[in-house]
């Protein structure tokens, strides 16, 4: 587990764009906090870090963005709207979780059982000012990830 707290928006960007660098094909990654806890923000974040220079949207309403990054693909889901996790399989969202891609997913636990486990799961919370972050690498590929982050932040 890695604590981590993030002064300002900025922070939050800065800290995507070092997950940014830590990411590999085939990474699922939860983000799980309240409305307006930083989700997407620190997803900007990630799509900045990786050189992605256009718009990033929160899929609030798509559901889903894609965005491909030279050989990574990555996808950055939004299920707070589901009213049923049998929406997530209606929906065909199985496939896009492969091992050519990344998926970021907001609101996890709308989808209920049927997402698969996440790599990482990282937890964010305001404080007075600012928010704290808590990562939990959950299988080996995501304790990987978490070991890159530790030396990209030391870089
Ligand atoms: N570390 C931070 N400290 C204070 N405010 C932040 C921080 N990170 C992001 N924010 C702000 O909090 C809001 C988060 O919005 P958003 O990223 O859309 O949240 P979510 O996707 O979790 O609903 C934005 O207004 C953003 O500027
Ligand atoms: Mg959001």
């Amino acid at each position: 587990m890695h604590e981590i707290d993030l002064a300002n928006e900025d922070a939050t960007l800065a800290f995507g764009a070092q997950l940014a660098q830590a990411l590999m094909p085939g990474l699922t990654i939860y983000l799980e906090g309240d409305l307006g806890a930083g989700k997407t923000t620190l997803t900007r974040g990630v799509l900045r870090g990786l050189g992605y220079t256009g718009k990033v949207k929160s899929p609030t309403y798509t559901l889903l963005e894609l965005y491909t990054i030279s050989s990574l693909y990555l996808y950055h889901f939004d299920f707070y709207r589901f009213a049923d996790p049998q929406e997530w399989v209606d929906a065909g969202f199985r496939d896009y979780f492969n091992s050519d891609s990344v998926c970021i997913v907001e609101w996890p636990e709308k989808a209920g059982e049927f997402l698969p486990t996440p790599d990482l799961r990282i937890e964010i919370s305001a404080q007075q000012s600012g928010r704290s972050l808590h990562v939990h690498a959950e299988t080996e590929a995501g304790k990987q990830c978490l070991m890159r982050l530790n030396s990209v932040e030391k870089s």
